[in-house]
């Protein structure tokens, strides 16, 4: 029998088992099935796993080759297979690690230096010795980036927000002209140093904004000192000068480094600028714990593999299409959408590394909201709805406002209460005695019983730390970077690259044209032509 099939199997035969009984089965369940690595505590007892299913799940890990292709990453091997390119952002954070090879090269005396550059531009910036062109301090950064050049660098900075100490950062990232307008009205250019963060220095999106943001600089700087407010973030050191950055305010880095995987290199530079050097080597040094961690821990202690296995367990078993992150932590306001690129980006994927179809589902829809925002929002659904959707629970021990330590008790309160109902439930039995004792009788008392009543066995898990500093958020994205790999192994998708994007730019590219009053020769469906007609605009 395959393991897959094994997999099948159980899952048929646990069926009506509910997650809840089995604690009532197993008094230690909370220590056999929960995890605690550093100050971080994994607690995946309230999902329908038990030994046997793990075990299985642990055997698929091996039959994949889980460590070995977790090896080959970290060793520098080109397994993005179809970019012909290592995957080595883990050696963006190896500080104490050794030498990371590509081509025979040792990657880590160029990171190291880079990184040497990265902090002394920062302290300097920071401590004014770097200036404006007018002699000033910069009070602001604007980093203008997408995808992957933006939403690491936003959401790192919104969830450190008690650590920023420097200018203040500001994100551009829409090619929407709302995006930009809203974001520098009340900036002065004359104390604003504009971040151009793009890995091929070619995205649209980025490239306008940034030749927008230019030209708002050039209002009140000289030209010929415009280059001390800019800096580039890119691979690409030709695009970069031919943009008028100076070669010193290039940080570079190498194409085995992801777009979605990039915030530990130069395009963390805005979030140095803001929380300093020695804390954005915290960041650091918290994932390269979890490095260390995914790469010695056995597979049955090891964090980043049991929330993939969990995750396969739900994508591909139980057929549960999506997930929800919901940290019950408000400066990870954007962590749900930094990982959706992190997860979809690298595991929505169709074909196999061998380029046939997949005999199974990838990567399942990520959404989420910080709670408890989303409770008084879509939780209806989640415990309610005809689907079942496995939630990931976060919550720090404790919250950086010690004079509102009671505020924080209600959250935590709010985050255990969540994951307790919705595995709990509520019977008909109960509904109907609620009902009663608000009078209803008959009919009624069952047609609003049944309005009340939760079917529970709702899988979460939840993930505890004690409070989020930069060592702990590096090791929280550092965890999810290496769950969504694991998952990829276990699909047997290349998790690194993303062709998906590409077809929607080529035809916007096509279409500019068009929307611009032009005629060309390209065929478009009825639709699009039908919009188009429906313009009527001339740019
Ligand atoms: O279009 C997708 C993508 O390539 C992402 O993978 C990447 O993070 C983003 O665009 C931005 O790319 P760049 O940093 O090259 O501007």
């Amino acid at each position: 029998m395959s393991v897959w099939d094994k997999l099948r199997q159980l899952h048929q035969a646990r069926g009506s088992q509910s997650i809840k009984s089995r604690f009532d089965q197993d008094a230690n369940r909370f220590d056999n099935y929960s995890l605690s690595f550093g100050d971080m505590l994994f607690d995946y007892s309230k999902t329908a796993l038990d030994r046997d299913i793990l075990d299985g799940l642990l055997n698929l890990a091996r039959h994949v080759g889980v460590e070995s292709r977790r090896d080959a990453m970290f060793r520098g091997d080109k397994i993005n297979e179809t970019e012909n390119r290592a995957v080595l952002h883990t050696a963006l954070r190896n500080l104490n690690g050794g030498p990371v090879l590509v081509d025979g090269q040792d990657v880590m005396p160029g990171v190291l230096h880079t990184l040497e550059r990265m902090k002394k531009f920062s302290t300097r910036l920071r401590n004014g010795t770097i200036t404006a062109a007018n002699g000033a301090p910069f009070t602001d950064v604007v980093n203008i980036g997408i995808g992957g050049s933006d939403l690491g660098p936003v959401m790192t900075d919104i969830a450190l927000t008690p650590y920023q100490d420097g200018p203040k950062c500001h994100f551009i990232s829409n090619i929407d002209g709302a995006d930009i307008t809203d974001t520098l009205a009340g900036l002065d250019p004359a104390t604003t140093l504009v971040i151009v963060a793009s890995k091929t220095f070619t995205t649209t999106e980025t490239m306008t904004n940034a030749t927008a943001a230019k030209n708002w600089l050039l209002s009140v700087v000289p030209a010929e000192k415009i280059s001390d407010h800019l800096v580039a973030l890119s691979t690409s050191e030709e695009k970069t000068a031919e943009f008028g950055v100076k070669r010193n305010r290039v940080f570079g880095f190498e194409d085995w480094v992801g777009g979605r995987y990039s915030i530990w290199g130069p395009i963390g530079l805005s979030l140095m600028l803001s929380i300093g050097p020695e804390d954005f080597t915290e960041f650091l040094l918290g994932a390269e714990e979890m490095d260390r961690h995914f790469q010695t821990a056995p597979l049955a202690e090891n964090m980043p593999v049991l929330l993939g296995l969990i995750g396969v367990w739900h994508a591909n078993l139980c057929q549960y299409h999506t997930r929800a992150v919901l940290p019950y932590d408000q400066r990870l306001a954007r962590l749900p959408a930094y990982l959706q690129q992190l997860d979809m980006e690298s595991n929505g994927k169709g074909v196999s590394m061998d380029g046939k179809p997949l005999a199974c589902d990838s990567g399942p829809i990520v959404w989420g909201e910080p709670g408890t925002n989303g409770q008084h929002a879509f939780y209806q659904l989640i415990h309610q709805g005809t689907r079942t959707i496995p939630c990931e629970f976060m919550i720090a021990r404790r919250g950086h406002e010690p004079e509102l330590a009671y505020q924080h008790n209600i959250l935590i309160a709010n985050c255990l209460a969540q994951s307790e109902a919705l595995m709990r439930g509520r019977d008909l039995q109960r509904a109907c005695e609620l009902m009663r004792r608000q009078g209803y009788t008959g009919a009624e008392l069952e047609r609003q019983a049944a309005h009340r009543v939760f079917t529970g066995n709702r899988p979460s898990t939840t993930l505890m730390y004690d409070l989020l500093t930069p060592r702990t958020l590096g090791k929280i994205i550092a965890l999810y970077e290496h769950r969504v790999f694991v998952e990829g192994v276990i699909w047997g998708i290349n998790s690194f690259d993303q062709w998906g994007v590409e077809l929607g730019k080529r035809l916007a590219n096509r279409l500019l044209p068009l929307v611009c009053g032009e005629t060309t020769d390209d065929p478009h469906d009825g639709s699009t032509l039908g919009l188009l007609a429906s313009l009527n605009i001339h740019c």
